[in-house]
C-alpha cells in the first residue's frame, strides 16, 4: 500500500481497540520469567557449547601473536578461534570498527578470541590462559585536546541520511552581532552507554551452509542482510530471531561481536554455541552515545524575538565514524530569520560511537534547552512564554514547508497549568524548604518521526484466530499489544482473538525498532496487510459493496451481515502487504512535541539533588496504547534523569577505555532516585504520518528531560552548570551560605 495522500477517515478512527489501554499481551510471561531471551534458548537447538569472548587489552595497535597452547589444554575446551585465524570480515550495517579478524586493535575490548568450552565456567577459564603479545600503538583518547582541529561533518539523526555539515539561512553572524540581547555558552554531554538489562547474546547453529542466530537484536532484516554479507551466505540461508529483547535504545541496532563469533565457533566447534558479551564488553566492545562540544548563540530583540540561532557540536569517533547529530532539533525547534548549525567530527580511538536512544536530540535538547533559560532569563521573561513567543508552524529554514502538525505550545501551557508553573520563583535560590533548596525547570521536547518501509502478513484461520507475522521486535516497547489492536480494529474481533509472532527474518520485513519509527510504521504495514485480508474476506463471503463494516466478529454491508470465521470456513486466508511512503515527509516536516517540568531539591550543606516531581505533556499524534506509550514516556523521563544527573562513561585518557565499565560504576537512576512522574498526551492524530495517523513518542520522552532538570537546579541555586552529568561536586563550591 503506498502511502502518499494525507490519511482520511478509515477503521481505526473507530479506536474500539487501538487508542485503549490494553495491558502488554507479553507482559504476563516477562513477568513470570517464561519469556525466553536470547542466551537461555536452550530448546532451539541441541547440545549447546559456551563461547567465551577474549577482548583486546590495548585500545590501539596490532596483535603481534597468540600462544594458545594452555588454552587448548583446558578443561572442557572445544575450540577456540583467534582473530589471527582469518583476515578482518567485512562491516555489517552501519558498523564502524571491525567486529573480527586480522591482527589490528581499533579500540579497547575489540574481540580477538573466542573460547568455547562445555561450561561457561571452562570458556572464561581457558580465555585468561591466552597469552597475546601486542605491539602498541599512541592513540587519541581525549575529545578535547582534538576539537580544535576536527574536521566538518555532514549527517542527520534519520539514522544515516546525509546531510551538509553547515546548514543555515539569512546572516546568522550580522543578526547576532545587531542583536540587543544576546546569549553565547558553551555546553558539554559526557559518553554514555545504552545499559540496558539484557547484555547483547546470541546462540548460533549451522545446518551445511545455512545459518540460524537466535539472537537480541532490534533490526532484524538489517541484521540479516548484514549477517549474510559478512559470511558470504545468500540471505534466504540466513535466519535471525528475537522475540523478547532486554532493552536495547539503540545499542542492538546492529550486528554485534556477539553473533558473529557465536557463528565462527559453531563452524569451529561443529556444534551450536552461544555467547553473550560480559558487561565490560557491552560499555567497551560495542557503542556508546558519543560525549559532544556545543556552542549555542541566540540573538534576540529585547521583547523577546529571536533573530539570530546557532548551534554548534563537535563529537569524536573512530575513522570512518559518524558524528552525533546534536544540532537536528535546532534546525526546527524555534522561529528566527537568521540561522546555521554546523558540526565538527574529531577522529578518536576510543570504542565506536553510535545511536543511543534520540541520537542527536538527546544530547543536542540538553545543551539547547538550557540556552533558551538562560536567554530567557536575560530577557526577564517567563521561559515558557520565551518559547511560545518563537514558536513556528513553517520549517524556519523553508517557509514552503510546514509542519504536518505541531501543538508544541498546546503542550507548554497545559503542562505550566498542571504542574503549577506560577508558583515558580523565577529568581534563583529563593525558596527553601528545611534543609532543601527547592526550584522549578521546564524544558522543550523535540524530536523528529521518521518513516520507513513496513511489511506484514495476516491470516484468518477456520477458527477465527487472526494471526500476525512480520518481523518487528519488541524491546520493551509494547509492539506484540499495539500490533494485535490494530489487527483486531481492522479485522472487528477481539485482541484476544489475536496472535502476534514477531522478530523472525522469515516474517516480512518490518521497519524495525529504531528512531522512535517503529510503532507507526509496523502498525501501518499491518494495516496494509489487514486491508488486503478484509478484501479476501469480503470476496470469499460475497460481499461486492465498498462500504464493508468489520465489527463484533461480523462482516457488514447494508443490511447482510455474515461471520467473519464463515470466510474461512473452506480454508484458512492470508494476506501480505507492505506500507510504503510518498513525499509527505518531504513537502511535510514530521516531528513531535513535548513540554518537560520538573521539580528538584538540592540539599544546602551537601548538594545532593533529588528530583521531586516531573511532569510530561506529550504530542505525538495519536497514541496507539495510552499505557504503553506512558510506559515508554516515564522509562524516557527516568533515562532523561539519569543524563541530568549521574550518567557518565569515564575516559581513561592513558590506556583509552571507559573505566567505569559495570553497572556498580556506571551510574543509572533507581526507583528510588525517581519520584511520581505525570504524562499526558495531547488528543490528536496526524493525517501525514500514516493511515495509524501516530507518530513516535518513545524518543521524544528523553528529548529536553535533561535541561529542565538542569535548569530546576539553577533556579533552586543560582549555579549554572552546563557541564553534564550535574554532580554535586560541580554544585558544592557555590551554594549559599548554610545558616
Ligand atoms: Mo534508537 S537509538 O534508533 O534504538
Amino acid at each position: 500500500m503506498k502511502f502518499d495522500t494525507p490519511a482520511t477517515t478509515n477503521p481505526i478512527d473507530e479506536r474500539k481497540v487501538v487508542g485503549q489501554p490494553t495491558d502488554r499481551i507479553d507482559g504476563r510471561f516477562k513477568v513470570s520469567g517464561t519469556a525466553p531471551y536470547a542466551y537461555e534458548r536452550h530448546d532451539v537447538a541441541p547440545n549447546q557449547a559456551y563461547g567465551y569472548v577474549l577482548g583486546a587489552g590495548i585500545a590501539k595497535g596490532r596483535v603481534r601473536a597468540m600462544d594458545l597452547t594452555r588454552a587448548k589444554a583446558a578443561p572442557g575446551v572445544i575450540a577456540i578461534v583467534s582473530t589471527l585465524d582469518m583476515d578482518r570480515l567485512e562491516l555489517g550495517r552501519m558498523n564502524t570498527a571491525s567486529l573480527f579478524g586480522g591482527p589490528e586493535i581499533q579500540h579497547y575490548h575489540q574481540a580477538i578470541a573466542l573460547v568455547v568450552a562445555e561450561s561457561f565456567e571452562q570458556a572464561r577459564a581457558a580465555a585468561a590462559l591466552i597469552e597475546v603479545d601486542y605491539q602498541k600503538q599512541e592513540g587519541r583518547f581525549d575529545l578535547g585536546a582534538a576539537a580544535g582541529n576536527a574536521p566538518p561533518a555532514g549527517g542527520d539523526s534519520g539514522e544515516g541520511s546525509g546531510a551538509k555539515p553547515v546548514n543555515g539561512v539569512g546572516d546568522f553572524d550580522g543578526a547576532f552581532a545587531a542583536a540587543p540581547v544576546k546569549l553565547d555558552a558553551i555546553y558539554t554531554t559526557p559518553d554514555e552507554s545504552h545499559a540496558m538489562m539484557e547484555p547483547h547474546a546470541s546462540i548460533a547453529a549451522w545446518d551445511g551452509d545455512r545459518l540460524t542466530i537466535w539472537t537480541s537484536n532490534q533490526m532484524i532484516n538489517w541484521g540479516k542482510g548484514s549477517i549474510a554479507k559478512i559470511f558470504g551466505l545468500r540471505p534466504e540461508n540466513v535466519r535471525l530471531d528475537s522475540p523478547y529483547i532486554g532493552g536495547g535504545f539503540g545499542g542492538k541496532l546492529f550486528i554485534r561481536a556477539d553473533a558473529v563469533l557465536a557463528a565462527l565457533g559453531a563452524r569451529a566447534a561443529k556444534r551450536p554455541v552461544k555467547v553473550a558479551l560480559a558487561r565490560p564488553l557491552v560499555i567497551n566492545n560495542t557503542t556508546h552515545r558519543p560525549a559532544t562540544i556545543q556552542r549555542i548563540r541566540i540573538g534576540a530583540t529585547a521583547d523577546g524575538k529571536i533573530t539570530a540561532i546557532a548551534h554548534e557540536s563537535t563529537s569524536g569517533n573512530l575513522p570512518g565514524g559518524r558524528p552525533e547529530t546534536a544540532v537536528d532539533q535546532t534546525k526546527l525547534l524555534y522561529a528566527g530569520a537568521n540561522r546555521m548549525t554546523a558540526m565538527k567530527l574529531a577522529e578518536l580511538d576510543l570504542p565506536e560511537g553510535n545511536a543511543m536512544r534520540a541520537p542527536g536530540e538527546a544530547p543536542g535538547m540538553m545543551a539547547l534547552e538550557i540556552a533558551m533559560d538562560e536567554a530567557a532569563e536575560k530577557l526577564g521573561l517567563d521561559p515558557v512564554v520565551f518559547r511560545i513567543r518563537n514558536d513556528t508552524q513553517v520549517d524556519p529554514q523553508n517557509a514552503e514547508r510546514p509542519f504536518s502538525h505541531r501543538n508544541l505550545i498546546g503542550c507548554l501551557q497545559l503542562g505550566a497549568e498542571r504542574f503549577g508553573w506560577s508558583r515558580r520563583v523565577a529568581r534563583p535560590a529563593q525558596v527553601r524548604d528545611g534543609r532543601w533548596l527547592v526550584g522549578m525547570g521546564m524544558a522543550a521536547g523535540f524530536r523528529n518521526n521518521l518513516l520507513q518501509k513496513s511489511a506484514a502478513r495476516v491470516r484468518l484461520g477456520p477458527d477465527g484466530i487472526v494471526t500476525v507475522e512480520t518481523d518487528m521486535t519488541d524491546i520493551g516497547t509494547g509492539s506484540y499489544t499495539i500490533i494485535a489492536q490494530t489487527a483486531a480494529e481492522m479485522m472487528g474481533v477481539p485482541v484476544e482473538r489475536v496472535v502476534v509472532k514477531l522478530g523472525d527474518s522469515d516474517f516480512p520485513a518490518s521497519a524495525g525498532s529504531g528512531g522512535q519509527w517503529g510503532g507507526n510504521n509496523s502498525t501501518a504495514g499491518v494495516y496494509a496487510a489487514c486491508i488486503k485480508l478484509r478484501e479476501a474476506a469480503a470476496a470469499r463471503l460475497g460481499f461486492n459493496s465498498s462500504e464493508i463494516v468489520f465489527a463484533d466478529g461480523e462482516v457488514r454491508a447494508g443490511n447482510r451481515s455474515a461471520p467473519l470465521i464463515q470466510a474461512a470456513a473452506a480454508g484458512g486466508l492470508v494476506a501480505e502487504d507492505a506500507i510504503e511512503y510518498g513525499d509527505l515527509a518531504k513537502t511535510h516536516q514530521q516531528s513531535t512535541f513535548a513540554a518537560h517540568f520538573v521539580e528538584v531539591a538540592v540539599d544546602a550543606a551537601t548538594a545532593e539533588v533529588r528530583v521531586r516531581r516531573m511532569l510530561a505533556v506529550c504530542a505525538a499524534g495519536r497514541i496507539l496504547n495510552p499505557k504503553t506509550a506512558r510506559s515508554q514516556v516515564i522509562g524516557a523521563m527516568t533515562m532523561g534523569v539519569g543524563a541530568a544527573l549521574m550518567e557518565e562513561l569515564a575516559v581513561d585518557r592513558r590506556y583509552g577505555f571507559f573505566v567505569n565499565h559495570d553497572l556498580a560504576s556506571y551510574e543509572v537512576p533507581v526507583h528510588a532516585d525517581i519520584p511520581h512522574q505525570d504524562v499526558i498526551f495531547l488528543d490528536e492524530t496526524d493525517p501525514m504520518s500514516s493511515p495509524m495517523k501516530a507518530k513516535g513518542v518513545a524518543e521524544l520522552g528523553i528529548c529536553g528531560v535533561g535541561a529542565a532538570v538542569a535548569n530546576a537546579v539553577y533556579n533552586a541555586t543560582g549555579i549554572r552548570v552546563r557541564n553534564y552529568p550535574v554532580t554535586l561536586d560541580k554544585l558544592i563550591g557555590g551554594l549559599p551560605e548554610v545558616a
